[in-house]
């Protein structure tokens, strides 16, 4: 695979690092040092949390703040790499964030990051721009989202709700007791099967979204499962657990198409330490988490945002 934008394996710039993972040159680990994350820290200091939850013109302003403090590098560097069909994924880490006692600081730093790209969306599980939730061992939810003890299968996020999800950042905040539970992750491109699939006339065919009550969304919305962007890749939206085929030649093809990309090689499996965090585009990168291991003590808190981009002429389209 040839990666122009990664070939010089490790960029260094004042206060953050860029190189591919070992576990896919696909995805990029950007590494910013704890001066740099500090800095940000002290100068956002007179945003609280509450601020930034009712004021979001005030998540750009710290996006800002971080951008200036990466000699205004850091947005072109997360656009080119987020828009781009060759990697568009991260796995972010801000030195120094690292205990669950420092959770508003990494909601903040992550927020910078994510308004350098766009806009989070809207969370109604929340009621924020933004969603912390709990993993424990026992649970009794209507969704995989907080189960322990099995998989949750690959999917694009945003499939049952009407607004724009480019990207999904997705951040460790606490963990404890935790063995197993990796992120996983599947490129469109790496897929052993996507052709089959999104040259198939079901690729293209209206179906339905609807999703539990949990998730706070009570419309259903329709789309297919394939799509293709500007430059005339296929990208998809899809979740198992919320597709809702109408009848058996559509809930047959969707349950084929779920076995391939849990059964395809190309899965990246990647541990995420507490206070780094995941950026994905959503259009052709899946996401998923594997299975943990059975503990009491058993406790992971994460965050989320999802949203839109904002520089709009690399939307789906890296090469115009
Ligand atoms: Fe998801």
């Amino acid at each position: 695979m040839s990666l122009a934008a990664t070939s010089n394996s490790s960029q260094n710039t004042a206060g953050f690092s860029l190189k591919p993972s070992a576990q896919n040159p696909r995805l990029l680990e950007l590494w910013f040092e704890q001066s740099l994350v500090d800095a940000f820290l002290k100068e956002v200091e007179k945003f609280p949390m509450q601020a930034l939850e009712y004021k979001s013109m005030l998540r750009f302003r710290i996006a800002k703040v971080l951008n200036d403090l990466c000699d205004n590098r850091l947005q072109k560097l997360l656009v080119n790499t987020l828009a781009d069909r060759r990697t568009g994924a991260l796995l972010i880490t801000p030195e120094g964030l690292n205990e669950v006692t420092q959770a508003e600081e990494m909601v903040k730093f992550s927020t910078a990051v994510a308004h350098l790209l766009g806009r989070s969306n809207f969370d109604a599980m929340s009621g924020q721009y933004y969603a912390r939730f709990v993993v424990k061992n026992e649970d009794n939810s209507d969704s995989y989202l907080r189960q322990a003890h099995r998989v949750m299968e690959l999917h694009n996020d945003g499939t049952f709700v009407e607004q724009d999800t480019d990207y999904v950042l997705m951040m460790k905040l606490d963990e404890q007791n935790m063995e197993g539970g990796n992120s996983l992750l599947l490129h469109l491109d790496d897929w052993e099967d996507l052709e089959r699939f999104s040259a198939d006339p079901m690729a293209h065919r209206q179906m339905r979204w609807s999703a539990p009550p949990s998730k706070k969304t009570s419309k259903d919305v329709f789309h297919p499962v394939f799509d293709i962007d500007r430059s005339g890749q296929p990208i998809m939206s899809y979740i198992d657990q919320f597709v809702q085929p109408k009848d058996d030649i559509e809930g047959n093809w969707l349950t084929d198409l779920s076995e391939s990309l849990e059964g395809s090689n190309a899965i990246v499996s990647v541990p995420v330490p507490t206070g780094s965090f995941l950026l994905i585009n959503n259009h052709f990168w899946l996401h998923g988490r594997d299975k943990f291991t059975a503990h009491q003590g058993l406790r992971r808190e994460l965050m989320r945002q999802r949203g839109y981009f904002t520089h709009a002429k690399t939307l789906r389209n890296p090469t115009q």
